[in-house]
């Protein structure tokens, strides 16, 4: 359980000890950077060209230049992998910045990124995907380019931890009123066996898991609607989710207190969760949700 001893460093495998950055480094001062986490199951990638095309566009949208194409991260991530002999349920976890230079919010000249990626054992849980999870509702403060995943995590981090201490999973946010997306998950309605979410547009992030659901939604011949959802719409849904590459998809039973329908996951959703665990090739033994 933990972090697996071997991480990537720009386009090297070092032990985890060895990576050191000096506290001048624009990820730390300026959250100058951008992310992914990616899910593994048995030791093998889901939805992986998915992340690693979504980095590359997240590197574009901020002027950073990676220290790998996208051909050596992709062999990168899986030598990660094998270095560490990883057949678990896990994520990788990797992130890039503008590198270590002198503090300036100005772009420093002649400087390489710093990337890096460990490996981590996450099984899956097995009594949210059950069970369902609550929720709370809360202004969405964030910035305008929220289809960038950047480092600068505040506003979520605080929505997350007030989800938390009102005893809840998640915070489902939104913009006067418009359901955007969860601090940490994209979230979905579903109303007369129709699924509504916000469209993939600058003000959420485009899950790889959003990518997988409307897939899942068009084999299922349920209707994706890319329309957002209102607050007013939350508590006379039929069925409420949300999706990540942790949490997978996932009932949302409660929110703010009050139960969605009969308080319990609903039938689309646990159709969409078996479809989840079909594409992404869930052993047996992990079978029973
Ligand atoms: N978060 N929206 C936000 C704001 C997110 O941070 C995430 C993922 C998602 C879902 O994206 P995906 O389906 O590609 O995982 C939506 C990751 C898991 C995290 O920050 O840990």
């Amino acid at each position: 359980m933990g972090i697996y001893p071997i991480v990537l460093s720009q386009n090297r495998f070092t032990h985890q000890d060895n990576l050191t950055y000096p506290f001048e480094e624009r990820g730390l001062q300026f959250g100058d950077g951008i992310y992914e986490v990616i899910r593994i199951y048995d030791g093998q990638f889901y939805l992986f060209t998915e992340h690693v095309d979504r980095l590359f566009r997240s590197a574009e949208a901020i002027k950073l230049q990676l220290p790998f194409s996208k051909e050596e991260l992709k062999d990168l991530l899986q030598d990660l992998l094998s270095q560490n002999n990883m057949e678990k349920d896990g994520i990788v976890y990797l992130q890039a910045t503008r590198g270590s230079a002198p503090r300036d919010h100005v772009f420093p000249g002649g400087v390489i990124a710093n990337a890096y990626a460990y490996v981590k054992d996450l099984p899956r849980n097995l009594a949210n995907l059950e069970n369902g999870v609550s929720a709370i509702i809360k202004d969405d403060i964030r910035w305008k380019k929220c289809y960038i995943k950047s480092l600068n995590l505040l506003p979520n981090v605080l929505a997350k931890q007030e989800a938390k201490e009102n005893g809840c999973y998640e915070a489902i946010l939104h913009e006067e009123g418009i359901v955007t997306e969860c601090s940490s998950s994209n979230v979905y309605l579903i109303k007369n066996g129709h699924i509504y979410t916000h469209p993939a547009t600058k003000r959420i992030l485009h899950g790889c898991v959003r990518m997988a659901v409307e897939r899942f939604a068009a084999e299922l011949q349920v209707p994706f609607e890319e329309e957002a959802f209102k607050l007013t719409d939350i508590l006379d849904a039929d069925e409420i989710f949300l999706s990540s590459s942790t949490s997978e998809i996932l009932p949302v039973v409660t929110v703010d207190g009050s139960p969605i329908a009969d308080g319990k996951p609903g039938e689309f959703t646990r159709k969409l969760q078996e479809a989840y665990r079909e594409d992404a090739n869930i052993s047996e033994r992990q079978l029973t949700i």
